[in-house]
């Protein structure tokens, strides 16, 4: 399945823009709350966690604002760089700008946690992933925790009330690229692309890398209501979240 041509990719100035204005309910909601419990209990002056392609920072600040992590959130985009400064500034983060693969200036088995959220379905390079996610392993302390968090490749085509990700009733393979709304808060919708990966796809990436199969976790809203109005988040999850230990 191609993606709409005139999809806003995710470099440059006016994905950032976008991105920056996007509703973030639902990823509050859903992915936040896990993150944090699977984080829980490990946070301490002086413990690093990691927000990879952290974008325009809202796991690096959620995570310095609940805990006491230092944060480093790396992104290989300038410009969302430049948006978490301004947006999320916080004395215990640090942006840094990287390539999305290598993570040299961090020593074997000297960070405390790594979050990666909405990342992998918005490169499209195999390789690439593959690279960052073992040097994510090698960084990390043993037993670390890595959560990965992304749409939930069993989700394409539903329209859930801030996203969708492909077209209903399509079917996906590993590697196709996939038209993707996101609701903005001003209530209009930006088009951009993601990268259609099964759940197996991002088994292997972890345990091609060297960690143990993940954890996997599905969450939906409550539902509240009548049935008829009852938003497609709480039947099904939009994103998953996976956790496994270094
Ligand atoms: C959809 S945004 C998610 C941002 C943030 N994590 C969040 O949840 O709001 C995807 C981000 O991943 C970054 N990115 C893309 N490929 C990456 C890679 N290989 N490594 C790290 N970040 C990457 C993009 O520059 C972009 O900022």
């Amino acid at each position: 399945m191609i993606a709409d041509d005139d999809a806003l990719g995710w470099d440059g100035s006016a994905a950032a823009d976008a991105y920056r204005g996007r509703d973030m309910r639902l990823a509050e909601q859903l992915i936040f709350p896990a993150v944090l419990r699977r984080l829980a209990g490990r946070s301490g002056p002086g413990r690093l966690a990691l927000d990879i392609g952290c974008g325009t920072g809202a796991v690096a600040a959620l995570l310095a604002g609940t805990g006491t992590w230092t944060v480093q959130g790396l992104d290989p985009s300038a410009d969302m760089l430049d948006i978490a400064r301004t947006d999320r500034p916080h004395p215990r983060v640090s942006y840094r700008l990287f390539d999305g693969r290598t993570l040299d200036w961090l020593a074997d088995a000297s960070v405390d946690a790594a979050v990666c959220c909405l990342v992998y379905c918005t490169d499209p390079d195999d390789g690439r992933l593959a690279g960052l996610t073992a040097e994510i392993r090698r960084v990390l302390r043993p037993g670390a925790p890595y959560v990965l968090a992304d749409l939930n490749p069993a989700a394409t085509g539903v329209a859930f009330s801030t996203l969708r990700h492909g077209e209903p009733g399509a079917r996906y393979d590993d590697g196709d690229t996939v038209t993707t709304l996101l609701r903005l808060r001003d209530g209009t919708m930006m088009t951009t692309a993601t990268h259609y990966r099964s759940l197996d796809r991002y088994r292997s990436f972890l345990t091609e890398a060297g960690f143990p199969s993940p954890t996997v976790e599905l969450p939906t809203l409550a539902a509240g209501g009548p049935a008829g109005a009852a938003p497609a988040e709480t039947r099904t999850a939009p994103y998953m979240i996976l956790t496994t230990r270094a």
